[in-house]
């Protein structure tokens, strides 16, 4: 399929962020943007890139009402020399198909919403940010726009692609953030939608995090819906503990996101010969390590955060700090190798990294 473009005049482009250093994350977009629509019965139709801004949506459309939305975040490297890379964008597609399928709507075709993407970035590529830290952070989603109040899948939906510049997304930026584990909400259940990067599961996360923030932390970890008890996610990240020296994950039992981070970081830990458990770990287990020093570093991974290291882990009223506060030695080592692949810097024995410039 061909993909129109059309083009804003080049006296109404935008200004470009003055101070990149000074980036945070989500605020500001580019000057275009990517669109197609799908109807049933005739597919995807009508792909076009087109100058940013705001689209008309019916009040009954039912992705308002019925919460048909999903999306997926991914970014664009800056390297040194100029060029620009992608990272696995092969795997957020895959997910957002699998996102698509769980709540009903259609599958992408993954070949034309990456070159849709990468036509979009080449184009508003003077946004690709060139300052340590910052990226160019991508934003495909879709929703449900049939008007329709009856509750069934919809019957149209527009796909879109938004691009802008970000730097780090915690204002904490590498430095360890404070976690609250939260006991009394839940954010996902086995056999619900905690798998799918759907807007419901961000909304249903909102009011813990807020109860968490004016605490003073920076998110919160949640626990498994039945019990409570064990380690599931951090919302914007997958959760990442070392105790003694075991490296361990949740695994992927339906009701966390698949993190591609978390599946980077899990290659690269493998690789170098740690020891790797992908299981349900007990939250009572966390802390007791904590307290007896066993402890020794956790980490959230993320495409938005990378590798994030939390320096204080909150439960029932009781602060625990991990590694002294501080980032620690594999957080750290795996940082620094994921963000050189990333940026061109490292090798890639992998095939991760594609240069699109
Ligand atoms: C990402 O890491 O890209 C995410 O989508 C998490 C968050 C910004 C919603």
């Amino acid at each position: 399929m061909e993909i129109e473009m059309r083009q804003v005049k080049s006296d109404q482009l935008k200004p470009k962020p003055e101070d990149e250093s000074k980036l945070g994350f989500g605020d500001i977009v580019t000057d275009h943007m990517f669109l197609m629509d799908y109807e049933t019965g005739k597919g995807w139709i009508d792909p076009r890139i087109v100058p940013y801004g705001p689209f008309e949506i019916d009040p009954a459309a039912m992705a308002i009402h019925y919460g048909q939305e999903i999306f997926e975040g991914l970014k664009a490297y800056r390297g040194k020399d100029g060029g620009i890379f992608l990272f696995r964008s092969k795997e957020n597609f895959k997910r957002f198909n699998r996102s698509a399928a769980r709540v009903c709507m259609p599958e992408v075709d993954i070949d034309l919403a990456i070159t849709a993407m990468k036509k979009l970035i080449l184009l508003d590529k003077e946004w690709v940010p060139c300052t340590e830290g910052t990226s160019l952070y991508i934003r495909p989603a879709m929703l449900a726009t049939e008007p329709h109040l009856g509750v069934r899948p919809a019957n149209s939906y527009l796909f879109f692609i938004i691009i802008g510049p970000v730097g780090a997304y915690y204002k904490e930026g590498l430095n360890p953030i404070k976690i609250y584990v939260e006991d009394k909400y839940i954010r996902a259940a086995l056999g619900g939608t905690g798998e799918a990067k759907t807007a419901g599961n961000y909304a249903a996360s909102l009011l813990a995090a807020e109860e968490a923030k004016e605490k003073g932390f920076t998110q919160v970890l949640w626990l498994d819906a039945v019990e409570r008890k064990y380690i599931e996610e951090v919302g914007t990240m997958n959760m990442v503990f070392v105790i003694e020296d075991e490296v361990i994950t949740a695994p992927l039992t339906g009701s966390i996101l698949p993190g591609i981070t978390r599946d980077s970081a899990l290659h690269l830990v493998r690789d170098w010969g740690l020891k790797v458990a992908e299981r349900s770990l007990p939250i009572d287990d966390v802390i007791e390590a904590a307290k007896t020093g066993r402890l020794k570093e956790a980490f959230g991974t993320g495409t938005a955060a990378v590798i994030s290291p939390v320096g204080q882990i909150t439960y029932k009223g009781e602060d625990h700090i991990v590694a002294n506060g501080k980032m620690g030695e594999l957080s750290q080592r795996l940082y620094n190798e994921i963000v050189g692949i990333q940026y061109g810097e490292k090798e890639d024995p992998y095939g991760w990294r594609e240069k699109i410039l």
